[in-house]
């Protein structure tokens, strides 16, 4: 069945800088997960700036306390990730690597990452943006494909596979929700990868959406078609975001419309066979990555102050 998550949020740059972290200081925080969510997303715990403080080093500490609770609590994980352009330590973007250095480092990191959660991390963000908006590969910005070139896509989803054949292993994209150039790339990307038995098992649309822009409601058509690939289908990191004023909220029509909007998204989804998560980027406001990089918008998640629902969370509650 579907399960609806969040993000056990932590380790980044949020509106307010001094908010406390849920893994170990925010019971609370907590406790609205565990009793709201099927579902929880490690925000930047799992990503290589958290994981990697030096070369031949991993420090999973707060890793293993999120995965730990959420084994406690009956919760599932989806672990994010472990190819990406971003958020990578400095030792690694800045060393003066070989290819064959680079190879050995990325697979220890998948290998060491992919197996120590075996069994307790189902769905993978193994490879994270790795296609500009007109789809092409972002050769530049991706240290991996830049240095090892795109054939090491292969290689990563099937190290991943050996270490935790269980687990479903997935793209995920941003601007992925409709039939687009970039999402047409990963369309052919994967169907060529299924082709020559890479274990490639899923796709996941970001779908971290703005009042400012329309919505392509070709969504579920694009679900559908990875769904005839064989490949799960997921919304992985929903936030709707809009301008919003000294309060920090959007106008009434703003949020209504917002509201909607995540109806739209968890429809399409719920009408989609393999489509086996919703992951809201986040719960409070107040966590939220949106106004510390966004200037300007916020109000994009579905509970605010001290918890209160706002209507995005009803909307989704009235359609499951
Ligand atoms: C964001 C986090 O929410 C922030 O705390 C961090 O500062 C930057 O990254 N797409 C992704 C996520 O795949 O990893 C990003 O998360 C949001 C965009």
């Amino acid at each position: 069945g579907m399960v609806i998550g969040t993000i056990a949020a932590g380790g980044g740059h949020h509106a307010d800088a001094d908010y406390p972290d849920p893994f170990p200081d925010d019971a609370e925080y907590r406790d609205v997960l565990a009793a709201d969510f099927s579902s929880v997303t490690p925000e930047n715990y799992l990503k290589w700036e958290s994981l990697r403080p030096a070369e031949g080093e991993y420090d999973f500490e707060q890793a293993d306390a999120v995965v730990a609770w959420a084994q406690e609590n009956g919760i599932d994980v989806r672990g994010h990730a472990l190819f990406w352009h971003s958020q990578n330590p400095d030792w690694l973007e800045d060393g003066d690597y070989s290819a064959e250095e680079l190879h050995a480092i990325l697979e220890d990191h998948v290998r060491t990452v992919v197996s120590r959660y075996a069994g307790c991390i189902d769905q993978w963000d193994v490879a994270n943006e790795i296609f500009t908006g007109d789809g092409r590969l972002r050769t530049e910005e991706n240290i991996w494909l830049r240095e090892l070139g795109p054939g090491i896509l292969d290689d990563v989803f099937r190290w991943a596979h050996e270490e935790d054949p269980g687990a479903t292993l997935f793209y995920n994209d941003y601007n992925a929700e409709g039939i687009n150039a970039k999402t047409d790339a990963y369309y052919e990307l994967a169907a060529a990868q299924l082709e020559r038995g890479v274990p490639v098992g899923g796709f996941g649309a970001q779908s971290h959406l703005s009042m400012q822009y329309g919505f392509d409601d070709s969504l579920q058509a694009n679900m559908e078609r990875f769904d005839a690939l064989g490949l799960k289908t997921a919304v992985t990191e929903i936030d709707v975001r809009g301008t919003v004023g000294e309060d920090g909220q959007m106008s009434p029509e703003d949020r209504a419309g917002a509201a909607e909007r995540y109806a739209q998204v968890l429809d399409a989804c719920l009408a989609v066979e393999g489509c086996t998560s919703f992951t809201v980027w986040g719960t409070l406001d107040e966590h939220s990555w949106v106004p510390g990089t966004f200037p300007g918008e916020g109000d994009a998640l579905i509970m605010e102050g001290d918890y209160e629902r706002k209507s995005s969370y009803c909307t989704l509650q009235r359609t499951l």
